[in-house]
């Protein structure tokens, strides 16, 4: 690892279900440093704008609602699922919610260093970061790992669905003005698809290990 200044901060971005989750969550223990799923920031707003019976894609009721959240609303138990899916990526679009949501995760990593997960960690969050991943598998490969986390869940969805929505909610994600989906400049691309989580784990150490 190199030595330079500031607390270690690795940027871990990319679509829907690429495997971000549990390869930040490893990493961040690995290295015994927090880990942000910053993704369910978004979450937990959209819940909220749905909760005051508002539509997420409302730029007044989603960034009151970004400037209100609290730590019990990351802790709701509803924030998975393909109506949570569509609220987060629609307030996510908003860029007054994103302003609201940027010193958090900015604080989060700075006293000890932190993994974060997202859209825009290294492009916006940590420009900075020492490490700044990627993570891509192909659509197929990412639907079908939700498909099955959802039927771990107990939540009956046809395949065919849940990749279509999710194609949709990426092509968002892409297009959108505010800090869209793409990989900064910097950024190793790591592609999951023909990877388990161990072998993603050790492609993704290798590059911690150079950095
Ligand atoms: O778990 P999954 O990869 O499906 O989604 P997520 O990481 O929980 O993110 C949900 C939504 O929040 C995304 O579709 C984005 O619209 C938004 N998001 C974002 O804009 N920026 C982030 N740093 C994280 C999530």
């Amino acid at each position: 690892m190199s030595l330079g200044a500031g607390p270690l901060i690795i940027a871990i971005d990319g679509p829907a279900a690429a495997g971000k989750g549990t390869l930040a969550r490893r990493i961040a223990a690995h290295l015994h440093i927090p880990y942000l799923d910053t993704g369910l920031l978004y979450r937990a707003v959209g819940r909220r704008v749905l909760d005051a019976g508002a539509d997420p894609a409302d730029p007044r009721a989603a960034e009151a609602a970004a400037r209100a959240l609290t730590d019990a609303d990351l802790a709701r138990t509803d924030l998975r699922g393909p109506e949570a899916d569509r609220a987060a990526a629609a307030v996510a679009s908003i860029p007054g919610v994103r302003a609201a949501l940027l010193a958090f995760q900015r604080g989060f990593g700075a006293a000890r260093g932190a993994v974060l997960d997202g859209r825009d960690i290294g492009t916006v969050i940590f420009p900075d970061a020492r490490l700044k991943l990627f993570v891509t598998a192909s659509l197929e490969a990412r639907a079908r790992r939700r498909w099955l986390e959802l039927q771990a869940r107990g939540v009956a969805a046809e395949l065919a669905t849940v990749t279509a929505d999710m194609q949709a909610r990426d092509a968002a994600d892409a297009a959108r003005a505010a800090a869209p989906l793409r990989p900064a400049e910097d950024a190793i691309l790591l592609d999951t698809t023909a990877l388990d989580a161990d072998q993603a784990f050790a492609e993704a150490m290798a590059h911690v290990g150079a950095g």
